[in-house]
């Protein structure tokens, strides 16, 4: 299956991408965690990146399809891909349909992780990542087995750069101004399901599951 994942900030796209594609065997595709691994072995591509997500801004459209279009084209992508954080402008998700167009695909859904903006600061301030292997944790509501050290592959476990609380609402404001229009543009192409994202964290799952008709 093709699925793009949408959401604001702290939505629990990464949370929930991380089962997804476990239950369907396909890649998990996160700009974000693709910009944090350039980040931290500062490549110059994760130069160019840091400038714009420490100040909660997007990465430019240009060198954020440049890489999402390289990754689509390895072998592993072609029975099915999840897309997390790609793409969040109308530029974006043309750029992709012209994609898969040439390459004779399309997408199957789009997945809208829906939570109210009150829920998204708390759930940001106790978020703690991998950056190893990108998964997501939180103190209160996911916290790891062993304080610090992700269940997964054992690294230690840190609080993002961009988890301040007024680069989450810069975030938030420019989810609001670019990505919500992506809402309108999936629904008129009759692909858009939307999730109740306010629910513990298995039950969104298994709604998702449902929704993917893979709730067996
Ligand atoms: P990115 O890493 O994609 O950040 P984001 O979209 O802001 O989303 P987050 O990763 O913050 O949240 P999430 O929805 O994955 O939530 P999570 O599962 O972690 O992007 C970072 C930056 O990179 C951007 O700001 C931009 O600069 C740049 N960038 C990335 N993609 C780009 C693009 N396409 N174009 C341009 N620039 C781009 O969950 C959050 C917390 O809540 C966790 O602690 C989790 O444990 C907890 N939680 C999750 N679900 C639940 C639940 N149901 N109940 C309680 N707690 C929960
Ligand atoms: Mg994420
Ligand atoms: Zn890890």
């Amino acid at each position: 299956m093709k699925i793009v994942l949408l959401g604001p900030p702290g939505a629990g796209k990464g949370t929930q991408a991380k089962s997804i594609c476990n239950r369907l065997s396909i890649p998990h595709i996160s700009t974000g965690d693709i910009f944090r691994k350039h980040i931290s072995e500062n490549t110059s591509l994760g130069i160019e990146a840091k400038k714009s997500i420490d100040k909660g801004q997007l990465v430019s459209d240009e060198l954020t399809i440049r890489i999402v279009l390289e990754r689509l084209k390895n072998e592993d992508c072609k029975s099915g891909f999840l897309l997390d954080g790609f793409p969040r402008t109308v530029v974006q998700a043309n750029a992709l349909d012209s994609f898969l167009e040439t390459e004779g695909q399309k997408l199957d859904t789009t997945l809208l992780i829906d939570v109210p903006k009150d829920f998204i600061i708390e759930r940001m301030s106790g978020r703690r990542v991998c950056l190893t292997c990108g998964a997501s944790y939180h103190i209160k509501f996911n916290p790891p087995i062993f304080e610090g050290k992700c269940d997964i592959c054992g690294s230690d476990i840190i609080q993002r750069k961009d988890d301040e609380e007024k680069t989450v609402r810069e975030r938030l404001d420019i989810y609001n101004q670019q990505t919500e229009p992506l809402i309108k543009y999936y629904r008129d192409k009759g692909i858009l399901a939307v999730i109740d994202g306010t629910q513990a964290i298995n039950d969104v799952f298994k709604n998702i599951c449902k929704v993917l008709g893979r709730d067996n």
